[in-house]
This record gives C-alpha cells, structure tokens and sequence, in this order.
C-alpha cells in the first residue's frame, strides 16, 4: 500500500451539535442538575433513578399530561423495578390551592409515605409549584423531582427552587424554598403543548435575555420562527441558555433578598393585567405585556425607547399580544404588589437587551402612568 499522500486531507462531516445539555445548578442548600434532551426515553429513567436511589417514587401531574405522558414514564420505571403511584389533579391554576395540596397529603400518607421517598412533578407550572410544595411540607420535607413539560415550567419554573399555592387572597401566596434533586427536560415532553402556551413560554425567555444576556437576546430575535416550531436545536440551545442565567442569579440569591429581583422583570404590571383580564390571559402573555408597560414607563424616566421597539418587535414574531394599553390593567392589585417594600417596589429597569438595574419606584407613580397611558 502507498502511503497515504499527507496533502490529502480527509473531509469529514462536521459532527452535528448534541442534542442534549447538562447544567449545574449550585444555590447555598443545594447542588443539583439540569438535563436537557430531545427524547424523554432511557436517560429521563437513569436521571430520576440516580436523583431518587431507594425512594418510593410517587408521579404528581395533571390529568392533561397524565393523558400524554404519565404512562410511559410509570412503565418505564416500574420496568426499572422502582415502586410507583400517580397521583394527578385537574389541569389549570385552579389546582394550585391548599385543598388540593391537603388531599395530595391524605394521598400520599395512605400509601405510606417516609422520608427516604421521593416526588415526581410531571407537568407545568402548576404541578411544578404543587408537588414541590407537598414535597417540601409533607414529614417536613421528601426529595422531589422535576420533569417539567411546558416551556415555561422547563425555562423557569422547574428551577430556583420555589414552591406555591393560592390562597383566595392571591397567588402564590403560600409557599416555601425547597430545591429540587434535578430538573429533567425532554423536548418530547413539551413538543405536545399547544402554540398559544409553547409561546408564552418564550416570554420568560425574552425576560431573562432582557435583563441578562444580549448575545440570547439576539437569539431569539433571529430564531423566533423556529423556535416555535420546536426546531430541536434552536429550542434545546436557548432554553439551556435561559436556565443556565436563571441558575446563576438563583445561586446568588437563592431567597430574594436582592438580585433575583430582576427575574421581576415585566411581573409587576404583568400581574396586574393577570388579574385585570381575569386570567383569560396566559402568565407568560400577561409578562410579555407587562414588559412592554415597564419598558414604556423607562423611557418616561429617560430611557431608550429602541428597548420597547426591540421588544415589541420580538413580541411579535413570537405571535404574542403586543399591546399592553389594550388590557384591562387591576390597578388595586398593582398598588397591593407582593413584592412591595412600604409605598415602593424594587422594579428591574432594562437601559438595553443584556443589562439590568433594580430602582427603587413609587407604586403610586407607576400606577398614574398605567392610568395615563390607558386613557388615551
Ligand atoms: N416556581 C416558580 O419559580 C415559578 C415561575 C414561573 C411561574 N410559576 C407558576 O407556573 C404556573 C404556570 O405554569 P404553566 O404556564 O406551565 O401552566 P400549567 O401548569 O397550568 O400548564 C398549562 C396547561 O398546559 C397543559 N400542559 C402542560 N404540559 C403539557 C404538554 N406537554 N402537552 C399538552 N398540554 C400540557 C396543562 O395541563 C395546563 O392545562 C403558575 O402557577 C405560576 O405561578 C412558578
């Protein structure tokens, strides 16, 4: 054989990005990790068994996702020769109250529930924010683990750490800090949202770029289309990016007592017109409006007005609502914020996509703006 000519130079394919990503999460009281993956196959069934060795294992969803994905995720790991239950509640907020938690309680004690086992939170936000708070109540405190199946739940929810339900008197109004032994999130899982809620969730997206990242920003400016079309690895790239900077805020400010503010970014009149459109809003279109709102109030106080163009420019190619004076806003609940401190409240100000400042603004002052601007 000649030898092999050294100017010739083999070509080869470039190797096609993984379709998988794994994060660390380190806050103060735990270290834990985020995987994310196309399929929710054999590695979601090694992940939960690494996360939760000798636990019984007891699956919280909703009866929508119970419907989808609960079945082959209990076969799985009932394959695996682990002991499982499911346990589901009826899709929607209205899940989210301490009756549904008391009888997720009576649920799990009847079967015998100890310290050493551990919850599966298969679903959105919702179930996330429920099964996190029973795991962190019941026997004070079981291990949990999250498999969120929204875009909103993967890219905020499931991470940070933060438990809730609503009382009558607000949401999330009940609650503790609990961590998670891991966050698993399968592409497949969320590829069976509708559009409407799959966009809503890239609203937390655009928050957390807003204030954090220019560079994810551009991003999603440049691959909105196919990010709604669950394009694998647009999707995968930016939801990791998104959990990543999340991640790194939470382990800096695991109980907000300052920077994780900024995650308030858009939530403040976001709430607001939550609550002014009785809910017939999605939280993640509400956030996205609210966005708008705080940006347009910036530029009272001297601030870009390219921010609100980029924004709104970006709402949109999200197929998201872009027009916040169009809402009814609850200005009582603007005024009665839960993160108020006395008349004011800490409100994340973008100067530009990527950098953030919390300024100290009067909530009376921002609620003569809302009135201003939506009596034109
Ligand atoms: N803990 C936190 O840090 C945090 C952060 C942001 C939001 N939240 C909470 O998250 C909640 C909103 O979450 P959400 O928007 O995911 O709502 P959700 O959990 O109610 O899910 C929305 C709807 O989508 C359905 N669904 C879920 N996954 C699906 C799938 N893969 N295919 C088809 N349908 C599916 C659900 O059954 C539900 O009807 C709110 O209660 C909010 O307070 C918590």
């Amino acid at each position: 054989l000649a030898p092999p000519d050294p100017a010739l130079k083999i070509k080869t394919a470039p190797a096609p990005e993984p379709v998988e990503r794994r994060l660390c999460v380190t806050t103060p009281s735990a270290t834990y990790n985020v995987e994310l993956r196309h399929d929710a196959g054999a590695w979601l069934i090694d992940a939960i068994d690494a996360a939760t060795p000798n636990a019984r294992l007891f699956i919280l969803t909703d009866q929508t996702v119970a419907a989808l994905h609960a079945d082959a995720l209990t076969r799985a790991l009932v394959g695996r020769g682990r002991q499982v239950t499911l346990h589901s509640v009826p899709a929607g907020e209205g899940s989210k109250t301490l009756e549904t938690a008391s009888r997720l309680y009576d649920e799990l004690l009847l079967a015998g529930v100890c310290r050493t086992d551990a919850v599966v939170a298969l679903g959105g936000g919702v179930v996330g924010d429920l099964a996190g708070f029973v795991a962190s109540t019941i026997l004070r405190g079981i291990r949990s683990v999250q498999v969120p199946t929204t875009t909103l739940a993967a890219v905020d929810a499931s991470v940070g750490g933060k438990t809730a339900v609503n009382s009558p008197r607000g949401k999330n109004l009940i609650g503790t800090f609990h961590q998670p032994q891991a966050v698993l999130i399968a592409r497949e899982h969320l590829a069976t949202q509708n559009p409407r809620q799959h966009a809503a969730g890239l609203a937390e997206v655009v928050k957390i770029a807003a204030t954090s990242d220019a560079l994810l920003f551009e991003r999603v400016e440049r691959d909105a289309k196919a990010l709604l079309e669950f394009a694998p690895q647009p999707l995968l790239d930016v939801i990791a990016r998104a959990v990543e900077l999340k991640a790194l805020v939470v382990g800096r400010d695991e109980r907000e007592q300052g920077e994780r503010a900024i995650l308030n970014y858009g939530h403040t009149i976001g709430h607001a017109i939550e609550s002014g459109e009785r809910f017939r809003l999605l939280h993640g279109e509400a956030v996205m409006l609210g966005m708008l709102a705080e940006a347009e109030w910036a530029v009272t106080q001297g601030g870009s007005p390219k921010v609100v163009e980029r924004l709104s420019a970006l709402a949109k190619a999200l197929a998201l609502p872009t027009s916040w004076t169009a809402a009814r806003i609850d200005l009582g609940a603007l005024a009665l914020d839960k993160k108020r401190q006395g008349e004011e409240v800490r409100l994340p100000v973008v100067p530009k996509p990527g950098t953030v400042e919390l300024r100290n603004v009067s909530l009376e002052a921002l609620a003569s703006f809302v009135q201003r601007r939506t009596a034109t």
